[in-house]
């Protein structure tokens, strides 16, 4: 949990690139019209606006030149207008302003490598709320203030190749931040929370108060979740899945009012699993599979009927309590024993009861008081009975084959 200060930069990069790609119903509506655009212009036309214009739509209207020509600089192709949807690949997604339309979102996909993202070409796009890069190993410049406060939305998957949480700090409005396979150590989330404290943001997380989701998956990040996580006060869905992190589920979480779907599996954090999460009304998800958790799983059936996935398996000190938990839950972790401590070791992993069921209510068994012994108990004899059924079967088959035959015999 202690973070070590200097590993943070490496991950703001990561940050810059993924605001542009939202399909948003403005935009669909803009999509459904049936206009003949003018050819884009070059990029040194002067600006005049078009001499007529529906006035009620601003569909003859041409993307802004100058952000004509960052996508240029891009190698986003404009030979058609970009503005036109679909654009390839969905890549660019216009408003409907005039005389000038604008970028709302942008998608780089598979750049080459020595595409370069330049500032003034970044500037210009500063009318854009979503950003993606997906397979872009770009070197990222900074990232103008203008276009920080215009994103809601930034990805980057596997692109950019360094990503720090300075640029971040200034991403004051977004709503969604996915960033996943950076192949960049970092120090963990103090990358995206801690390191605001050393640009003396006063209330470094309360910038990101309106962060609603947030993906960190599989970046190999180190250190603990921290202590202040709970200051990402809108946040519904989290992502830290396929990380290295460490240490326990920090407690702030639990002040975390709309979460939804909570994705911790493949770290090694430890501790107990919070009782808290039983009391999250909104929760839906809850992934805590492939974890170093030890103790009683502190939930009863009528918390976990409400998911509509629990995963906890892999956690080999991890055990449920079987007067409350029936083993029909397929858990992935073994029943405690009066001391809490795993009565036997966790059933074999496989792919429907390993890392934890995805159980849809049809897993339960309301009625069911089975102690998981007494289930076990079963089989043994069940396969007695069946070998039993099929040699008196067999018998009595040979028997009567035997008559048949000896019948016609004589
Ligand atoms: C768009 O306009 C063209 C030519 O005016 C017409 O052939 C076509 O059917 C129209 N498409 C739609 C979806 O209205
Ligand atoms: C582009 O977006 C449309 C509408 O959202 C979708 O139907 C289409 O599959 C997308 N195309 C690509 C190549 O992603
Ligand atoms: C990027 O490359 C991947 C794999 O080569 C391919 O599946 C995907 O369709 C490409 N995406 C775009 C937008 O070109
Ligand atoms: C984004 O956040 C800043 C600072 O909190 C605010 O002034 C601005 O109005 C917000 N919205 C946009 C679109 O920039
Ligand atoms: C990344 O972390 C691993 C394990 O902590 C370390 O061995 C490696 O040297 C680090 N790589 C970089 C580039 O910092
Ligand atoms: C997080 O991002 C990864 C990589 O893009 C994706 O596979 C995963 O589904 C995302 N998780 C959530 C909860 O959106
Ligand atoms: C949990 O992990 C942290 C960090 O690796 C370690 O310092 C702590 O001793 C561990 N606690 C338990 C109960 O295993
Ligand atoms: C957030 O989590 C909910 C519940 O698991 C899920 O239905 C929804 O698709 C997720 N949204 C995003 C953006 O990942
Ligand atoms: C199950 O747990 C929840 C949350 O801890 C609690 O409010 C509820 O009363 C419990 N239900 C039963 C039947 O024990
Ligand atoms: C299991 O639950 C029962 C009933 O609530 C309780 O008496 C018992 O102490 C619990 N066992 C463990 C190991 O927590």
């Amino acid at each position: 949990m202690s973070p070590s200060p200097p590993k943070p930069l490496l991950l703001l990069p990561l940050l810059l690139l993924l605001l542009l790609l939202r399909t948003t119903s403005t935009e669909a509506a803009t999509r459904t019209a049936n206009a003949t655009l003018p050819p884009s212009p070059s990029p040194t036309s002067s600006p005049t606006p078009p001499t007529t214009r529906t006035p009620s739509t601003s569909i003859h209207s041409i993307l802004d030149p100058k952000q004509l020509r960052a996508l240029q600089s891009m190698d986003i192709p404009t030979a058609k207008d970009p503005c036109i949807q679909p654009s390839p690949h969905n890549a660019t997604i216009c408003d409907s302003s005039s005389p000038f339309r604008h970028l709302v979102s942008l998608h780089l996909s598979n750049c080459s490598s020595d595409l370069a993202l330049s500032y003034t070409a970044l500037k210009s796009l500063s009318t854009l709320q979503s950003l993606s890069f997906t397979n872009c190993p770009v070197t990222p410049t900074r990232f103008p203030l203008d276009l920080a406060l215009s994103l809601r939305s930034f990805t980057c998957i596997h692109s950019l190749k360094h990503l720090t949480g300075v640029g971040l700090s200034h991403f004051v409005n977004l709503t969604d931040l996915t960033v996943s396979n950076v192949p960049v150590n970092t120090s963990g989330l103090y990358v995206v929370l801690g390191n605001m404290h050393k640009l003396r943001i006063p209330s470094s997380i309360t910038l990101l108060e309106n962060l609603e989701s947030l993906n960190l998956s599989s970046n190999a990040l180190t250190g603990g979740i921290p202590s202040n996580f709970g200051d990402l006060i809108s946040l519904k869905n989290v992502s830290l899945g396929s990380n290295s992190l460490s240490g326990a589920i920090p407690d702030s979480i639990s002040a975390i009012p709309d979460l939804a779907h909570v994705d911790l599996s493949s770290n090694q954090l430890n501790g107990t699993i919070p009782k808290f999460f039983a009391e999250m009304k909104n929760l839906r998800y809850l992934n805590l599979a492939n974890n170093e958790f030890h103790g009683v799983l502190p939930f009863n059936l009528t918390f976990m009927k409400r998911l509509a996935v629990i995963k906890v398996g892999g956690n080999s000190n991890l055990c449920y309590n079987h007067t409350i938990l029936s083993s029909k839950l397929k858990l992935g972790i073994a029943p405690c024993d009066k001391h809490g401590l795993p009565l036997s070791p966790p059933p074999a992993k496989d792919d429907s009861s390993g890392d934890g069921s995805e159980s849809d209510s049809s897993d339960y068994d309301d009625g069911s008081d089975d102690s998981s012994s007494k289930k076990e108990g079963h089989h043994g004899p069940n396969k007695v009975v069946l070998g039993l059924a099929i040699g008196l079967s067999s018998i009595v088959f040979l028997i009567v084959f035997l008559i048949l035959l000896s019948k016609r015999c004589g």
